[in-house]
Parts: structure tokens; C-alpha cells; sequence
């Protein structure tokens, strides 16, 4: 028999007032990405048995299509938006994840009703709540094989937490504890409900037809006047349909954001998370929690980042690399034993094995620093390929250059890439020493081994070898200065 087909649906059209945004609440980021970003993370790398990939449909075409790898697919996931929907869109673009529209926002039963025909057609719904960013792909995977083994019409996430929260009680049959009877949100629980420390998470797998029956059944009578999802639980118990729990193995995953502060936590609980698998993998981090590293990136053992480092984006870094205090690295791509001194800014660079930069580097978009090569203080490297070995040591601009091997570049060296109007390369060949203070008018060629002469205006080529003056001659008038004292003044 065919595995049953998967759907996921992300709740995310609420407001989020109290983040007093203008952005809707589950694009601001946590941990370098987006909350929503963080749980479709999770969906995408659950280690869901792939439906048989014989292609034979339980139901329709949907989701059975063959796939090569774990978790849910793109295509059998939809995020229901409201405020900020074109925003949530544009985010999701290419994607392959649907945004479906909930206008207007009358709670989170409405939400999942209001996306029915898009869920309909699969066999079982993961909902998940957009705000909620501390999820794992484990406890994705956990509520959809209970379901599957269970036979569930309902399987809810439930976390007891030592701290009390405003969530939702789970009341189960006190005859048979694992049936879970209902959900009973904080404002409608007497007293004695809100005792209960088993709350509902706000993650739940439902098979897809009792489910479309329960929705129909939902009322308003509540102090919102919201259709509520978690008063399904209650129209499916009534039914004698078999609902369980599934325990969060880690309880922090049921905190969401409702305002910056708590957003500001949980940034800091996820950065903790990775910098705790970092360590876990052999780097290793000083004072890891001055040390920010977005989700995305990865870092080789043995390397060591120091207090204040701060790896963001998709930076990758190699093995055996230093990169020192209080340097910023976005979208980089470093190889092995790379030194990074303090106070380097990097964005968009590529950084070859053994290179040595800073203190103070700046590297822009399309700088690519060769094997071995040196940067130095107060030099600005941006579309530019410097060479293996090739030095820049210090308060240089390199701009739409090409530099070769070996080549010396003297300190307050100036790429003239601009002219105003258009841009213009610079090619210097390997081995060419440029001396201090030169500047490089573009388009430009300085053959390799050529000597440019210190001070230099260059505005002509170079060939290979030659040496190339471009200043005003010396002119020394000897006793000159003395003369000048004995005048009166
Ligand atoms: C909900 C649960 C509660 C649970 C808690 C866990 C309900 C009624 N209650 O409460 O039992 O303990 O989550 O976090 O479900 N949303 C929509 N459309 C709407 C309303 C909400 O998409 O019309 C989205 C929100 O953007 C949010 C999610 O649904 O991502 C949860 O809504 P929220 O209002 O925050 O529910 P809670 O009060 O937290
Ligand atoms: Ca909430």
C-alpha cells in the first residue's frame, strides 16, 4: 500500500501587532533568517519516509511524486498569509512553497479552512505555526510517522514547561490518559484547568478528512470570536476519533515571538544552538557568546574564531583557519588556513588557502584574494583578483583589478576604476612592483616584472620589465633653507 501523502501548512497571517512592524511578524529574523525561513528549514530537512515511489496515487496525483531526498517537499508545503502577504511572497519567490491568501484573519481554524482546497487531496496536514522558529526537523518528522503508526485523526505537540505560559491546557481522559480529550485555551480554563502544565505547542498532524469534518463544525463562541484550530481536538474526541500527544523532547521549541524582546531571545537561543554545533564539530569558538554566526554558514575543525567574530549569511570557512577578533564576514567563502586578523570587513569574497589579511581589511563583492596572497591595514579590495603570493600591505584601493602573481603592491597604491561615467579595469602582471603612493589611472595594463616608480600618475601601459617615472623631477637647490632663515622677515 502506498505511504500516505503529506501536505504542510504554515500559519502566518496574523498580525504580530506587538512587534510594531511594518514587516509581517514571521519575516523578522532570529539566528540570521527569517522565523519562517527557520521552520521551513525544519519541514525541508525532516526524515520523512518518501510516499512509494512506484507512482501509484492514493489519492489524485498529489505528493507521490518520486524524490531523492528527505523531507517535504517544497511543492507539498503552503504558508496561509494575510498581513504582509505580497512581503511573505516576495520572500518565498522560487521557493516552491505556495502562499495562500486568509483575508480576513478570523483565527488560526479559520486559517487551515481557508487553505482546505489546497490541503484536501493529500492524505495527512502538518500545521505549524510560522512564529515559531525554534522547531526541529525531528519533531516534524516525530508528529508525522505518530500519526502514521497511530492511525490518529490527530496527533498534537504538547510541552510541560517548568515556567507557566498563556497556552493552551491539554485535558485528557482521566480513564485513559493517552486520549486527549480537548484543548482548552488560557482565557476559557477555570482555575483548576490552568493548573495543568501539559500545554498545546501549536504543531499537529492531521488526517485530512476528519479534519475537513471538524472544521465545518467550528463555532465562535469564544472571547475572540475566532474559529479556533484547537477546538477541532475536542469535535474529533466527541466523535470517538483517536487523538494523542506527542511530547516535545525539547520544551523551548513551543516558544514563538509575539514581541522584540522574546524575538531578541530567541536569537539568542538559536545562535547558541549553532555555536554549540560548531564546537561539537571541532572548531573552536573563544567566549562564544560575544561570537554571532548565522544559520547558513559552516566553519572546518580546527579553525578558531575569536571573541567578537561574527559570521553571517552563507559564509563558508575551511579547516584550520584564525580568523581573529571583531571581524564581520557576510556571504564569504575562505579555504584552509587562512589568517583573518582583527577588524576585517568582508562581504561576497573568496579567500584562497594560506592568505593572510587584515588587521583592518576590507573586501568587497567579487574580491578574490589568491593562495597565500597578503592583505593588509587600510586596504579596500572589491571585483578583484589578486594573485598567489601577490602583497598589498598597506592603505591601498584594488578596484576592477587584476593582479598576478607575486606581484608588490606599495602602500597608498590607488586603482583609478571610475571616470564618473563608467568603470574601467586595471590588469598588473605577475611579479610587477608597484611602488608607494602610485596611482593607476584605468583602463591600464602593467606588463609582469615591470617597476613602477614611487608617486607615480600612470596613465600609459607598461610593458613587461620596463620602469615607468610618472612625476615632476626632483629639484634640490643646496643652502637654500638657510639662506631662506637669515632673511628678515
Ligand atoms: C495558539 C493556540 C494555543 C497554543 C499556542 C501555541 C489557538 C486558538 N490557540 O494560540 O492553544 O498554545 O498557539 O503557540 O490556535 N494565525 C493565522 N490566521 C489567523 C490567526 C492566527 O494565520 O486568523 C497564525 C498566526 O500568524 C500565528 C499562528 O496562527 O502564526 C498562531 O496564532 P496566535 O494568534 O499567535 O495563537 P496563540 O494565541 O498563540
Ligand atoms: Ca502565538
Amino acid at each position: 500500500m502506498a505511504a500516505p501523502t503529506t501536505a504542510v501548512l504554515i500559519l502566518a497571517a496574523g498580525r504580530g501587532t506587538r512587534m510594531r512592524s511594518q514587516w509581517p511578524k514571521v519575516l523578522h529574523a532570529a539566528g540570521g533568517r527569517s522565523m519562517l525561513a527557520s521552520v521551513l528549514a525544519a519541514v525541508q530537512a525532516a526524515d520523512v519516509a518518501p510516499p512509494d515511489t512506484a507512482g501509484v496515487a492514493s489519492k489524485g496525483t498529489v505528493g507521490v511524486a518520486p524524490k531523492d531526498t528527505a523531507g517535504v517537499a517544497a511543492k507539498d508545503t503552503a504558508v496561509v498569509a494575510g498581513f504582509g502577504l505580497d512581503q511573505i511572497a516576495a520572500a518565498l519567490q522560487g521557493s516552491g512553497v505556495s502562499v495562500l491568501r486568509q483575508e480576513p484573519q478570523l483565527g488560526t481554524g479559520h486559517a487551515v479552512q481557508s487553505a482546505q482546497s489546497w490541503w484536501q487531496a493529500y492524505d495527512q496536514l502538518v500545521v505549524l505555526h510560522g512564529d515559531m522558529p525554534l522547531l526541529s526537523p525531528a519533531t516534524v518528522q516525530g508528529l508525522i510517522a505518530r500519526r502514521q503508526e497511530s492511525a490518529a485523526a490527530a496527533v498534537l505537540a504538547t510541552a510541560s514547561p517548568s515556567e507557566p505560559r498563556a497556552y493552551g491546557r491539554i485535558l485528557r481522559d482521566p480513564k485513559a490518559p493517552e486520549r486527549v480529550l480537548a484543548i482548552v485555551e488560557e482565557k476559557q480554563a477555570t482555575p483548576e484547568q490552568r493548573q495543568i502544565r501539559e500545554l498545546n505547542a501549536g504543531f499537529y498532524a492531521f488526517a485530512t478528512a476528519p479534519l475537513a469534518q471538524a472544521l465545518a463544525q467550528l463555532g465562535t463562541d469564544n472571547p475572540h470570536g475566532e474559529y479556533y484550530l484547537t477546538d477541532t481536538i475536542a469535535i474529533l474526541a466527541r466523535q470517538g476519533q483517536a487523538v494523542v500527544g506527542y511530547a516535545l523532547s525539547d520544551e523551548r521549541e513551543c516558544l514563538g515571538v509575539n514581541d522584540r524582546a522574546e524575538l531578541a531571545q530567541l536569537d539568542r537561543d538559536l545562535r547558541r544552538r549553532k555555536v554549540e554545533q560548531l564546537l561539537q564539530s571541532g572548531v573552536t569558538v573563544q567566549l562564544p557568546d560575544t561570537v554571532v554566526v548565522d544559520a547558513g554558514v559552516e566553519v572546518g575543525p580546527d579553525t578558531v574564531l575569536e571573541p567578537g567574530v561574527q559570521l553571517l549569511g552563507a559564509t563558508r570557512i575551511g579547516s584550520n583557519c584564525h580568523i581573529r577578533s571583531y571581524s564581520i564576514l557576510t556571504d564569504c567563502e575562505l579555504g584552509d588556513h587562512v589568517l583573518v586578523r582583527p577588524h576585517c570587513v568582508m562581504e561576497s569574497a573568496r579567500v584562497e588557502d594560506g592568505a593572510l589579511l587584515g588587521p583592518f581589511t576590507r573586501l568587497r563583492e567579487g574580491a578574490h584574494i589568491g593562495p597565500g596572497a597578503h592583505i593588509g591595514n587600510f586596504v579596500e579590495v572589491k571585483k578583484s583578483k589578486v594573485g598567489a603570493g601577490a602583497k598589498a600591505n598597506h592603505l591601498a584601493y584594488l578596484g576592477d583589478a587584476s593582479i598576478g602573481a607575486k606581484a608588490n603592491i606599495g602602500a597608498g597604491t590607488i586603482t583609478c576604476n571610475y571616470d564618473g561615467v563608467h568603470k574601467h579595469p586595471t590588469q598588473i602582471g605577475a611579479g610587477a612592483f608597484i611602488g608607494s603612493n602610485s596611482t593607476l589611472v584605468a583602463p591600464i595594463e602593467i606588463g609582469p616584472g615591470a617597476y613602477i616608480a614611487a608617486g607615480s600618475v600612470v596613465t600609459e601601459s607598461v610593458p613587461a620589465d620596463a620602469l615607468a617615472l610618472g612625476r615632476a623631477r626632483q629639484t634640490t637647490k643646496p643652502g637654500w633653507a638657510a639662506k631662506r632663515r637669515q632673511r628678515k622677515p
